[in-house]
């Protein structure tokens, strides 16, 4: 069964000023507390709290740890961080306000949360069907489309360090999704994306945009009929407990941008800034050389559990829902730019 407790805690005494827990509101005041950061030693070091909202078991979480490892033992605890994993500091949005209130200082939210930090033309990353493979993600993350991209959080105080992969995701229900009929009038969760929201429009789904730490229960009892995610989440979030079929679309890519207060950021001592951007080299080269081993892994779990389904899609079936979804583009040019998903498709040699 699933463990929700710290999340429970947490939501029991929001300030209704700024929607923060008493606990994240102590987080603030400690934030301000540890100022100047020039004087850090091991005695008295900078905090980094690091939210996010996955297990630590997943790439992601594995992630956060290694880089909380290098940056302690190369600064020699001049810095210390701090990673608060499943959401037991702050769920979806909440983080993103705590980060520019600087009472959490890193994040590494999926690029389809990051519209209220300015990072709208990110859900670009969600149109479906746009990468083929791990690589062409890449590609375009870690090149000048990439660059750029982070470059517009900065505009709100929001400054992105990495990409982190994590991969591609597949559905779940509780009745065979096949073919795009099957979708029908179903309630899917989705990440607060307006393409993913279209996405599930397209397929003629009711879409709810919820936190992760929800799912499990809202799938418990049948506020929501399916969702849509890596292997990797699901299985650490247990989804596929209460869900009879998988679908292993690979319709779309998740990933991640790790951010920081840029404000806490800047006020670091240059040397300190180096050696934290240097161990998160190291932490991002660690994610992303675990991210699709982990997820493969994750669904040959899912499937030996034997509680579920697994649906493989023949080539017609797959050409059917990439069809289907086709029109996403068409929709998205509402809010993201036509020439930033051509200069996608260019880079990747894909056809216009
Ligand atoms: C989700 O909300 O499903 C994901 O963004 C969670 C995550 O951080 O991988």
């Amino acid at each position: 069964m699933k463990n929700n407790t710290s999340d429970a805690a947490n939501t029991q005494y929001t300030s209704a000023e700024t929607g923060l827990t008493r606990r994240q509101s102590m987080g603030l005041m400690l934030g301000a507390a540890m100022l100047p950061l020039a004087h850090a030693t091991a005695a008295n070091p900078v905090v980094i709290q690091f939210s996010h909202v996955v297990t630590a078991d997943t790439p992601k979480g594995r992630a956060a740890l290694r880089f909380k490892e290098l940056a302690e033992s190369r600064t020699q605890g001049r810095v210390r961080v701090e990673v608060y994993a499943n959401s037991s500091l702050y769920k979806d949005r909440e983080e993103m306000d705590a980060l520019r209130l600087g009472a959490v200082q890193m994040l590494a939210p999926s690029l389809s949360k990051l519209a209220s930090v300015g990072g709208g033309d990110l859900e670009v990353f969600d149109l479906p069907y746009l990468f083929r493979d791990h690589a062409e993600f890449r590609t375009i993350a870690n090149g000048p489309i990439g660059a750029q991209l982070l470059r517009r959080l900065e505009t709100k105080g929001v400054k992105g360090l990495a990409y982190w992969d994590n991969g591609f995701k597949v559905f779940t229900a509780n009745r065979a999704l096949r073919t795009p009929q099957d979708f029908e009038g179903l309630r899917i969760r989705v990440q607060a994306s307006r393409t993913l929201v279209s996405q599930m429009q397209q397929l003629r789904t009711d879409p709810s945009v919820s936190p992760l730490i929800n799912v499990y229960e809202a799938l418990r009892t049948h506020k929501l009929d399916g969702q849509e995610n890596t292997p990797v989440n699901i299985y650490s979030q247990k989804l596929h407990e209460m869900q009879s079929h998988l679908t292993v679309s690979n319709h779309g890519y998740l990933a991640y941008a790790v951010i920081v207060n840029q404000a806490f950021w800047d006020r670091l001592p240059d040397d300190l800034r180096s050696i934290l951007e240097g161990a998160m080299r190291d932490a991002t080269a660690y994610a992303n050389s675990l991210a699709e081993a982990a997820n493969l892994q994750a669904l040959e779990r899912i499937q030996a559990t034997g509680r579920i389904t697994m649906i493989r899609p023949t080539a017609a079936e797959q050409q059917l829902l990439h069809t289907a979804l086709a029109p996403v583009y068409q929709a998205a040019k509402g809010w993201i730019q036509p020439e930033l998903v051509q200069s996608i498709r260019q880079t990747l040699g894909a056809p216009p």
